[in-house]
């Protein structure tokens, strides 16, 4: 019996499925690229090599897709949330700013990606509000690179989160922000500077960090986009740096200090002050990168240029 359901609880409850995500592209009417984010995405058979996708029928791109002659599947990997936002909201144009080329069968493929299928369009089954899109793999690219999770609405890191879990536990998981506020940031102590953070528990990370930045500052925050994660390995202790915005007023602990003067302050590590370095070099340049590493060695992983 399917009437009398509750929409929103039955979302809920499909919710609590942790997939990947993926944002899905083809070329519509005068080689516009078209996307959205979609974490229906299934493999469903080798030979011949069949995916698909779940496309709702209130899509934007619905006629557009349901008719192209093929369609690209691109997962996204750990440090591209931000595109998958992009893909998900409203825009007169998703694909400004983002890195992609024309994929082998003709659909666009994203720089940076986990891996991505160009596929034709091999069939449209009905299927409800939505339809199910099947494409025959005609190229792929896998970079090896560790995709992007979503679970109950949130993005998380699979790799991070396992780590995180185990860190945790053992008492080794430091939480941390880069607080933003009208070209400052929010640093904690006087004479030696830190980020504002806490020490991760048993729990959910996320909530432990934003109860205490509403703690120290006193001011509503709002937890971001993630920055920095990093192993100190002279102590074995994990760092995990969120970006973060705080609302007006005086903060009840540490200041703000203006980004043209961050540099030039005495942190109380190597690594904090190199997390702020290049965060003060990615503010003038408008382009944020999630670096992932020690304390000594990493890379920085570009991310969309709207981050
Ligand atoms: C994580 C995530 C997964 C999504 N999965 C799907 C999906 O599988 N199918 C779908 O039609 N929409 C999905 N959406 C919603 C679309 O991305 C969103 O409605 C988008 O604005 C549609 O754009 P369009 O109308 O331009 O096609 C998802 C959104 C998010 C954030």
């Amino acid at each position: 019996m399917s009437e009398g359901f509750d929409p929103r609880a039955l979302r809920s409850a499909f919710g609590s499925f942790a997939t990947g995500v993926t944002v899905v592209t083809s070329m519509g009417d005068g080689a516009k690229p078209l996307g959205f984010t979609a974490n229906s995405f299934a493999s469903v058979s080798l030979d011949p090599p069949l995916l698909l996708v779940c496309l709702a029928r209130t899509s934007r791109n619905f006629q557009a897709m349901t008719t192209a002659k093929g369609f690209a599947v691109n997962i996204l990997a750990e440090t591209q949330e931000a595109i998958s936002n992009i893909f998900a909201r409203p825009s007169e144009d998703r694909f400004a700013g983002i890195d992609w080329a024309i994929g082998p069968f003709g659909s666009p493929v994203l720089g940076g990606a986990a891996a991505w299928f160009d596929c034709s369009l091999h069939q449209v089954v009905e299927a409800g509000d939505h339809v199910i899109l099947l494409g025959k793999v005609e190229a792929f690219e896998n970079s090896e690179r560790s995709g992007l999770g979503y679970a109950r609405g949130k993005y998380f890191i699979p790799a991070l989160a396992a780590k995180a879990v185990s860190a945790a536990a053992e008492g080794h998981l430091h939480l941390s922000a880069i607080i933003e506020r009208r070209g400052e940031i929010l640093l904690a102590g006087q004479d030696v500077k830190s980020l504002p953070g806490c020490d991760a528990e048993a729990g959910d990370p996320l909530t432990a960090l934003h109860g205490a930045l509403a703690e120290l500052t006193g001011l509503p925050v709002s937890i971001g986009f993630l920055y920095s994660v990093y192993e100190d390995k002279t102590n074995g202790r994990h760092h995990v740096v969120y970006r973060a915005t705080a609302e007006e007023g005086e903060p009840r602990n540490g200041c703000f200090v203006p980004l043209t003067q961050a540099g030039g302050q005495v942190f109380e590590s190597a690594a904090t002050a190199e997390i702020i370095n290049r965060f003060v070099m990615e503010s003038s340049l408008g382009h944020f990168g999630v670096y992932v590493g020690d304390e000594t060695s990493g890379r920085v992983h570009s991310i969309a240029r709207h981050a």
